[in-house]
């Protein structure tokens, strides 16, 4: 029997939950020879920001056991470039969900970033960034303390309206906390979590591996984090979860959405495989079918 790989995310009709993750997919634009990015349930855009960012120094990648450390530092050309010039080329060649991911150092720039998204019609969520750890101001320090994730949230909330996801840190000791204060500032949803802050030191130099000293730690190894994470906030908040974090085969997308995400983003994944996404998706019916599953959407938060 056919599978419905098919969920709604605030009113828009996802094909199937799988996203690529925000800055492990570029503008989409950088893998259309790869494969039909048309399978795909949506694309979640590199961050952008006021104005164009080169990133931090060199090396900014480290290999670990089970996953990465990437310090990146929000490299990206500029929301001008992103509504101007990235959106339009992505929409001539990709007709499922976009999503704009705004970072930002201050409230004003939050607020300008997500004004200029929302007047773009190429884009149909926004995915407000208060999670990354590369940065010194901004960034990570508006998603670790529930007073200032509510500021970014009104802010933003107050400049588009169109759905408003805001991205939260996992380096809190209670996300549940920050959760229901972006939810009582009006988000529509939560995509959690973003990367752990961690280290790795060259042990022949005695210097940190990474030219910023700390980075985010994505890939494999935070899966279980990152599900229980999903799973607290959705027994916690009533507004739709997208789910990240370790997400690498088919199951743990299932086991991602039985936690309560109604979609589900990759993301260090695509870095080791390009192709993560189309073979997940492809992978689903079949592990669906397996597990007497008929339709994703029966199982979004049925743990
Ligand atoms: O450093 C970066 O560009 C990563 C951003 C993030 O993790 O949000």
């Amino acid at each position: 029997m056919v599978k419905d790989l098919s969920v709604e995310l605030c009113g828009i009709r996802l094909q199937n939950p799988v996203i690529p993750a925000s800055g492990t997919f570029g503008f989409g634009l950088e893998l259309e020879e790869s494969f039909d990015l048309n399978c795909l349930g949506g694309i979640s855009l590199k961050g952008s920001t006021r104005e164009a960012r080169y990133g931090n120094s060199l090396p900014r990648i480290a290999d670990c056991d089970g996953g990465m450390l990437n310090s990146v530092g929000l490299q990206n050309p500029g929301i001008d470039a992103l509504v101007n010039e990235k959106i339009p080329a992505l929409r001539k060649i990709f007709n499922q969900a976009v999503i704009a991911n705004i970072s930002g150092f201050s409230i004003e720039e939050y607020e300008d970033c997500c004004a200029k998204a929302d007047a773009c019609e190429g884009i149909d969520i926004l995915e407000v960034n208060i999670s990354c750890p590369n940065v010194r101001h901004g960034g990570m320090a508006f998603g670790t303390d529930p007073k200032a994730a509510a500021e970014v949230t009104k802010a933003a909330r107050e400049a588009s309206r169109k759905p408003l996801f805001i991205k939260l840190s996992p380096n809190v000791t209670d996300i549940v906390e920050i959760a229901r204060a972006v939810e009582d500032a009006g988000a529509d949803g939560l995509t959690l979590v973003n990367t752990f802050l961690g280290m790795r030191i060259d042990i022949a130099r005695r210097k940190p591996v990474l030219a910023n000293t700390m980075g985010g730690f994505s890939g494999k190894a935070i899966f279980p984090i990152a599900l229980r994470m999903v799973y607290q906030v959705a027994h916690a908040c009533k507004i739709p979860i997208m789910g990240c974090g370790g997400v690498s085969r088919a199951e743990d997308v299932i086991e991602m959405m039985m936690a309560g995400a109604t979609a589900v983003q990759v993301g260090a994944q695509n870095i080791r495989n390009p192709f993560a996404c189309p073979e997940i998706i492809n992978e689903l019916p079949e592990v669906m079918d397996r597990l007497g599953i008929q339709s994703l959407k029966e199982i979004i938060g049925s743990v």
